[in-house]
């Protein structure tokens, strides 16, 4: 958390100023924090956890058990649904703790965010 922490103070959010950071815990022990980055053409923009998990994939990361998600805003806030289904990807089991800004965590399971997920199963 203390990661996911420190990337939302790196988070680009000029527009919505919705400031998120997420921190990717894989198996072997790593840790990968993540910001979301804004564009001008705003579809353009990118959720913290997707940043995460694309930087993990990309550091060799293949099974990732849990991610912290930290918001700006003071309540906890669970990942979108397309972060969902990218999170799923690489880690099916994994714990989603999230934590507002008034400190408030809570922790949920990707499984019960994202019940009858479609992945990589589907396409053995
Ligand atoms: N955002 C995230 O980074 N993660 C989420 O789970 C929800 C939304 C970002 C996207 C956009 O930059 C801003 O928050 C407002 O939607």
């Amino acid at each position: 958390m203390a990661e996911a922490r420190a990337a939302r103070d790196r988070a680009y959010a000029p527009y919505s100023r919705f400031h998120v950071g997420a921190a990717l815990l894989a198996d072997d022990g790593r840790i990968m924090p993540g910001a979301n980055v804004e564009n001008a053409s705003y579809g353009l923009s990118m959720c913290a956890e997707r940043t995460a998990v694309f930087r993990a994939a990309s550091e060799g990361a293949r099974r990732l058990v849990a991610v912290a998600v930290a918001a700006s805003n003071e309540e906890p806030t669970w990942p979108c649904g397309a972060c969902r289904q990218v999170l799923w990807e690489f880690g099916p089991d994994m714990i989603v703790v999230s934590e507002g800004a008034g400190g408030r965590r809570e922790e949920r399971r990707l499984a019960d965010l994202l019940p009858d997920a479609f992945g990589p199963a589907d396409l053995a």
